[in-house]
């Protein structure tokens, strides 16, 4: 839709940037940390393991420092579980606690609004050879290590974020990490994880308003818009499949208690449906979010596919796309899309039709809390980094999230990702994201020197005009 005339950014809105934990703090083992199973994951021998990382656990002062001159209004960073309670359950340790509450008194120093994911994958390891959250244990752990969050940390903070995109676990969790591999039936256990996080999930929505009044939580998944290939009504109803598999499975329960109708007779035929009680049905009513942040990146483009089907992917076999499922949708790249050197598709339109969608459906106020550009940056001789490419997307993105807050969209807040260079969760260093750059190379961990990229320039002087001019 165009428009006579567009809206503006509101005032106060969030302009900050993301990392979680493993990506970026290492010290993996110091000072009381646990063990979490992106530590003990095996990792590609071409890239860098998560232990050192962009040693943030060091540099904290420093980067904040950093996030602060850009003008960050918010920092979203996630809770190393396994920093909290090395085991996952029982003793706590007071170095995590002390670590994570400096930090977040660095940012309040600089008026910076530290927004909390209290889990982005990093599972304690303990826990996880317990069963993992295939159990219900984990999922009561959880909870407990939630209420020692807002025990501990609950006062200083105003904004969390329950569990980092859910949903990729669930549908890419043996490249995640997180996928129990073994199972007999490794599907039905993925939805039977997914269950137990969401009644988790739940759970800490109740006890976050019951122990910190003041603070808001919502879930942190990654959402994109589902298009149908052709206008054929069959890549239609494909595309209404996976939106409801991808997307509005995770949110429905968050936000209405009950799961996506599409998404559950799709479990219930294959076999995949969790067990659900009478009891998890009551939790999710009690437990219900504030706000929606979400994680976007791209869109996806699914086609009609049946049982019959041999392929239901790209014929190259390129897995960057969503996977594709016979007799439910066929995953095809989306012909009007460019790509990254990684081949993630860049559509920043997509992104004002997927915050339009989840606004519509859903009503509740949106925080973007990751979009950005992975690439291979480059360290010039007077340390530089130019790079315009990223410049470019953020922009595309900007512009399209001001047009969707014109479409009534209410979004008060982007995070984009990263804050500062950190590890891909796939593709190491080489991968980078950040507005600084952390002088280090994938097994050379050199100075780990900081440099401000050029988007680090221009980023500031998008918060300094809350977004007037990009
Ligand atoms: C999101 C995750 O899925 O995408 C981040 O929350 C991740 O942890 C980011 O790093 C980008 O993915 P990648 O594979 O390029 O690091």
């Amino acid at each position: 839709m165009e428009y006579y005339e567009y809206a503006s950014f509101p005032e106060n809105f969030l302009w900050g940037g993301s990392t979680s934990a493993y990506q970026v703090e290492g010290a993996y083992n110091e000072d009381g940390k646990g063990l979490s199973v992106q530590d003990t994951k095996e990792v590609n021998t071409e890239i860098t393991d998560f232990k050192v990382a962009s040693d943030h656990y060091h540099h904290y002062k420093e980067d904040i420092a950093l996030f602060a001159e850009m003008g960050f209004k918010a920092y979203r960073f996630s809770i190393a579980w396994t920093r909290i309670i090395p085991n996952g359950t029982g003793e706590i340790n007071e170095k995590g606690i002390e670590f994570y509450s400096n930090i977040i008194d660095e940012c309040l120093k600089y008026g910076i609004e530290p927004i909390v994911t209290m889990y982005h994958f990093d599972l304690p390891d303990v826990l996880n050879k317990l069963g993992g959250w295939s159990v219900p244990e984990t999922s009561a752990a959880f909870v407990e290590y939630g209420r020692i969050l807002f025990e501990h940390l609950g006062d200083k903070v105003n904004y969390w974020l329950t569990i980092n995109e859910q949903n990729m676990m669930i549908l890419h969790g043996s490249a995640i990490g997180t996928a129990n591999d073994k199972a007999s039936n490794v599907k039905k256990d993925l939805y039977q994880q997914n269950h137990y996080m969401l009644v988790a999930q739940s759970k800490v929505m109740k006890m976050c308003h019951d122990m910190c009044p003041h603070a808001k939580i919502g879930p942190a998944p990654n959402i994109s818009e589902v298009y149908p290939e052709t206008a054929d009504p069959k890549d239609f109803i494909a595309a209404q499949n996976l939106n409801a598999i991808r997307n509005w499975l995770y949110l429905d329960v968050a936000v209405y208690g009950r799961y996506n109708p599409i998404a559950l007779a799709y479990l219930k035929d294959r076999g995949y449906a969790p067990e659900i009680t009478e009891e998890d049905l009551e939790v999710f009513k009690s437990g219900k979010p504030d706000f929606i942040a979400f994680n976007y990146y791209n869109t996806s483009t699914a086609a009609h596919s049946s049982f019959k089907d041999k392929v239901v992917g790209p014929e190259d076999g390129d897995q960057q796309i969503e996977l594709g499922e016979k007799g439910v949708y066929k995953a095809v790249y989306n012909q009007y899309l460019e790509r990254t050197n990684f081949n993630w598709e860049i559509d920043p339109v997509g992104f004002r039709a997927t915050l339009r969608s989840v606004y519509e459906r859903y009503g509740l106020p949106i925080i973007i809390t990751e979009n950005g550009l992975g690439e291979f940056d480059e360290l010039t001789s007077d340390k530089k980094v130019h790079d315009q490419y990223r410049i470019d997307y953020l922009k595309a993105h900007i512009s399209e999230m001001k047009l969707a807050i014109s479409d009534g969209v209410d979004v008060f807040g982007f995070c984009p990702w990263s804050a500062i260079d950190l590890i891909s969760t796939h593709s190491g260093v080489k991968k980078r994201y950040g507005f600084i750059y952390v002088d280090r190379d994938e097994f050379n961990l050199k100075e780990m020197n900081r440099y401000k990229k050029d988007s680090f320039y221009w980023y500031k002087q998008v918060i300094e005009m809350n977004g007037k001019v990009l």
